[in-house]
């Protein structure tokens, strides 16, 4: 169990980390086809801060408690700052890496859960990495 907690708080964090650095993009974001990319990132970062809050609550549920700070969050977090403002390719192309980065922490989430018995947090997983994987497909066809 204090194996899928950890984990949780890893994807708690990386969660959290993309969340805001896709949310920083949103706002900084320039170029010609600045509607486009500003609206997609909008649409991106709600999607991902939705989980947020549900993430926390299953750490919550599994007896332990939520990180309480910015800096443990982004200890947590496998996606790095990044203090530059990219071009917009440039800012797709590392929001998709981050991406992926992502999908391997919530697949080792899964097979945790799978091996901690924990069927009903998989099965949480599972839908966030459902949900990342055409994000992915998304941020990819940008930069084709
Ligand atoms: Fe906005």
């Amino acid at each position: 169990m204090e194996q899928l907690i950890e984990q949780m708080k890893v994807i708690l964090g990386t969660n959290f980390g993309l969340y805001f650095k896709a949310h920083t993009f949103h706002w900084n974001v320039e170029g010609p086809n600045f509607v486009e990319y500003h609206n997609f990132l909008g649409g991106f970062y709600e999607g991902v801060f939705a989980n947020t809050d549900l993430i926390a609550e299953h750490i919550r549920a599994l007896g332990s408690y939520a990180p309480t700070t910015l800096a443990r969050m982004m200890e947590l977090s496998k996606v790095q700052d990044i203090v530059a403002i990219p071009s917009p390719l440039i800012m797709m192309s590392e929001l998709a890496q981050d991406n992926d980065k992502y999908i391997m922490e919530l697949r080792t989430g899964i097979a945790i859960a799978d091996a901690a018995d924990e069927p009903a947090v998989g099965n949480f997983l599972q839908d966030i990495l459902d949900a990342h994987q055409k994000h992915g497909w998304m941020l990819k066809s940008f930069t084709r």
